[in-house]
Formats: C-alpha cells, sequence, structure tokens
C-alpha cells in the first residue's frame, strides 16, 4: 500500500489555500479539510445566538455553548465537494459572508475555540491521508505532518481573488472593504496570543502572487511523489 501522508497548509487569508489544497487531495483522493470553516461555523452560531456583535463578545457563554456546535463535512455529489454543516444546516454559503468574515478573527483568539477545534481536527486527521489549510496546522495541530506549506501572496492579488469569489457567488460587495478586512486579518491572524500565524521552521514557502494553479500542482506533486516513495 501507498504511504499516506498528512498535508498541512498555511498561509495567509485569501491567497488560494483552499483551491490548492483541495486539487492536492482530488489528485491524491485525500481527505481535504478547512480549518477556517471550522472558526467560521463556531463564529456563525455566535452571531445567530446574540454572543459576538461590533462591541460585544460573550466569552461565558461561548465556552459554555461549545459543546453545543456540532460541525460535520458533508460531500455534495453534484459539486463533487465536501460542504459545511452546522448542526445538520448546510452553511457553506453564510459562513463565505462578509458578516462572518469581520467577527471570525476575535472568536478565533479564544483559547477554548482553538482547543475544541485542535481535537476535532487530530481526530480527523487521524488515518492520514488528509490536506488539511489554515493558520497552525504545521506548527501546532500536526506538527510531524510529513509536508507543510505556508503560502503566501500579496495583498492586491488577494483581494481581487476574494472580490471575484465573492462575485461569483452572487455576493455585492465593495472590494476596498474586501482588502481593509484582509489586511486588517493578517495583523489579528498574526499577532494573537495563542497560535499566531507563522511559518513552522520545515515548512516550504509558496508565494503564488504570479503562479496559475497549474504551476503550482506541478510544483508540489513533483514534492509529494518523492515523499510517497521514499526519494
Ligand atoms: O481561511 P479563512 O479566511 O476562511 O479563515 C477564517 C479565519 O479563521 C481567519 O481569520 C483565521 C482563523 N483561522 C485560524 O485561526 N486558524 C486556522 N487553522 C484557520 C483559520
Amino acid at each position: 500500500m501507498k504511504k499516506k501522508l498528512i498535508i498541512a497548509i498555511d498561509g495567509y487569508s485569501s491567497c488560494g489555500k483552499s483551491t490548492f489544497a483541495k486539487t492536492i487531495a482530488k489528485e491524491l483522493n485525500y481527505l481535504y479539510i478547512d480549518s477556517g470553516a471550522m472558526y467560521r461555523t463556531v463564529t456563525l452560531y455566535c452571531m445567530r445566538h446574540g454572543l459576538v456583535d461590533n462591541d460585544k463578545l460573550d466569552l461565558q457563554s461561548i465556552v459554555n455553548e461549545l459543546k453545543d456546535i456540532n460541525i460535520e463535512f458533508v460531500y455534495n455529489p453534484d459539486i463533487a465537494e465536501y460542504e459545511t454543516f452546522l448542526n445538520s444546516e448546510n452553511v457553506e454559503k453564510e459562513i463565505r459572508g462578509i458578516e462572518v468574515s469581520r467577527h471570525v478573527s476575535r472568536i478565533s483568539q479564544i483559547s477554548e475555540v482553538r482547543t475544541r477545534m485542535m481535537e476535532l481536527q487530530r481526530q480527523i486527521g487521524m488515518f492520514k491521508g488528509i490536506v488539511m489549510d489554515g493558520r497552525d496546522i504545521g506548527t501546532v495541530v500536526f506538527p510531524d505532518a510529513e509536508l507543510k506549506i505556508f503560502m503566501t501572496a500579496s495583498v492586491e492579488i488577494r483581494a481581487k481573488r476574494r472580490y471575484d469569489e465573492l462575485k461569483n457567488k452572487g455576493v455585492e460587495i465593495d472590494f476596498e472593504e474586501i482588502r481593509r478586512n484582509i489586511v486588517a486579518r493578517d495583523i489579528t491572524d498574526e499577532n494573537r496570543d495563542i497560535s499566531p500565524l507563522r511559518r513552522a521552521d520545515d515548512a516550504l514557502v509558496l508565494d503564488n502572487t504570479r503562479m496559475t494553479v497549474a504551476e503550482q500542482m506541478t510544483w508540489v506533486m513533483n514534492i509529494i511523489e518523492k515523499k510517497i516513495n521514499g526519494s
């Protein structure tokens, strides 16, 4: 049997991590897990239950209610992708909206939230054969992952990609607002006390500002083949 890997992909928001990770998972027939979707789902739950808004964060209730938040990834054969479910409801579209993006950095700074998400992520990764993307996958969740990649790209190109993605989904949004949201999230992601975004010492850096997905795939599959074949 072929050796199965854990592939950890970390990096800044909107730099193409999920497209890259999904494509690798399809190519290898691995499971793809979007850890950002998990933080977004917790955030949506908190918004709906009045536990977070622009000037409020009800820390105690969030911690108490973590046990009531059930997150699942369910395969949708029509689009050949996994979708995120919160307590049996498909929330895939809603968690990508700007409202959730506005609050998610604060929710993902809560240590109890991070511990719970990490437990779930490690459970899912137990059998290997997984590609997971996020901010702390190679540093904290799977420090022994066989392959770690740290992705980056310019702020302009990232804002443009997020803008196009939301537009394609029919979400009306202002480009400048997206740009500001990305810059603000970079700052919080890099400077938070717990599990800040940083490159693991043994992660390979991929700056895809001027790379197509096909070029990124050629680069990574070459590396993966060597890892699987042990050369
Ligand atoms: O990848 P994304 O933009 O969908 O992630 C949403 C937020 O979740 C982002 O602001 C940082 C946070 N996050 C995190 O703290 N740790 C992860 N492993 C993944 C995401």
